[in-house]
């Protein structure tokens, strides 16, 4: 039984391909760009499903990236080749419910106009309209977020962001494998939707502080400009994108995020708080 997990050089992909082999389970790993990942891998590219046959043969189980552009095309050769569990990494605000109250369908309604959500769900409504068993991992905000940071950090000592006061309960990559890890190898998880954030809500000050004492050193907090911000988003990411993140971010400030314990439940190990993230990321922060 081969477990395929595709975007390879993703922070996600790299953890879980290590915890699974470390469990001694039977992996392939696939990237869009083999020869620059750090990692053994052979080549798919969700955008490009034609480029998917060699990655699929053998597969039984896929770790599937919410790649927009061929997830159709991608699941629908997948379904073809044999493959009968997609487990799809999604976003917490993606997807939806059958039963939901006035004020959750007022909030899904904004989320209908949101440029991550609406990206996400679409992914999910493909794996669940192929007919394949599958299990949607939906992590909140990631902790690898603030590696945004670690330019300043490692030249000048501090966060540029224009929002010290949001929260969030960042969510380390090594706990979004694990829960992957274990709807790939364990039987019990087909269908289920886990919602995944870090133990507790922390503000954009107080992760820069973490980051001081994980690295040995304080690190300050200038509050960026937010046209400037604008434009540093836009060299990654699209337009409407970046809207969706400054919004997220603007709605944030002051408002303590909500926690779940989906790690634990899924696991039986309690999800690993942004200061331990910090820490396992000092060399980052200071290289
Ligand atoms: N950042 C957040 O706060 C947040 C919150 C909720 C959900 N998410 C989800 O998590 C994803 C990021 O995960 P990560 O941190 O592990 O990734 P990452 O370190 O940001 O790296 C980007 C990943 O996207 C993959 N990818 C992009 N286009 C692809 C394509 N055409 N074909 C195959 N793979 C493609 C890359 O794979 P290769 O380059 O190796 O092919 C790589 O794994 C987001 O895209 C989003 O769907 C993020």
């Amino acid at each position: 039984m081969t477990i395929l997990i595709t975007g390879a050089r993703g922070h996600v992909a790299r953890s879980l391909v290590q915890q699974l082999r470390a469990a001694g389970a039977e992996v392939r790993a696939a990237s869009r760009d083999p020869a620059a990942s750090a990692l053994p891998a052979v080549l798919c590219d969700l955008a490009d499903p034609d480029s998917a046959g060699p990655a699929l043969a053998g597969v039984t189980k896929v770790f599937l990236y919410a790649e927009p552009r061929g997830v159709d095309g991608f699941v629908e050769r997948a379904v073809a080749a044999g493959v009968e569990h997609v487990v799809l990494l999604s976003a917490l605000l993606g997807g939806g419910t059958e039963e939901e109250d006035a004020i959750a369908r007022v909030q899904r309604k904004a989320e209908e106009e949101d440029a991550i959500a609406r990206m996400h769900r679409e992914a999910e409504a493909v794996v669940a309209g192929s007919g394949v068993a599958w299990t949607f991992v939906r992590p909140g905000a990631f902790a690898t977020n603030t590696l945004s940071w670690a330019a300043s950090v490692r030249a000048e000592g501090v966060v540029r962001d224009p929002f010290p006061d949001a929260h969030s309960a960042p969510v380390h990559e090594a706990d979004i494998a694990a829960v992957a890890a274990r709807a790939l190898t364990e039987p019990g998880h087909e269908g289920a939707v886990y919602e995944l954030t870090g133990p507790e809500s922390v503000t954009r000050r107080r992760q820069a502080e973490l980051i001081g004492e994980a690295i040995g050193r304080p690190v300050g907090f200038v509050v960026q400009d937010l046209a400037e911000h604008r434009e540093e988003l836009s060299r990654w990411t699209s337009p409407e994108v970046a809207d969706s993140v400054i919004r997220h971010s603007q709605d944030a400030v002051g408002r303590p995020a909500a926690t779940t314990d989906t790690v634990e439940k899924v696991t039986g190990e309690p999800a690993r708080a942004y200061g331990r993230w910090a820490r396992d990321h000092a060399a980052d922060f200071t290289g």
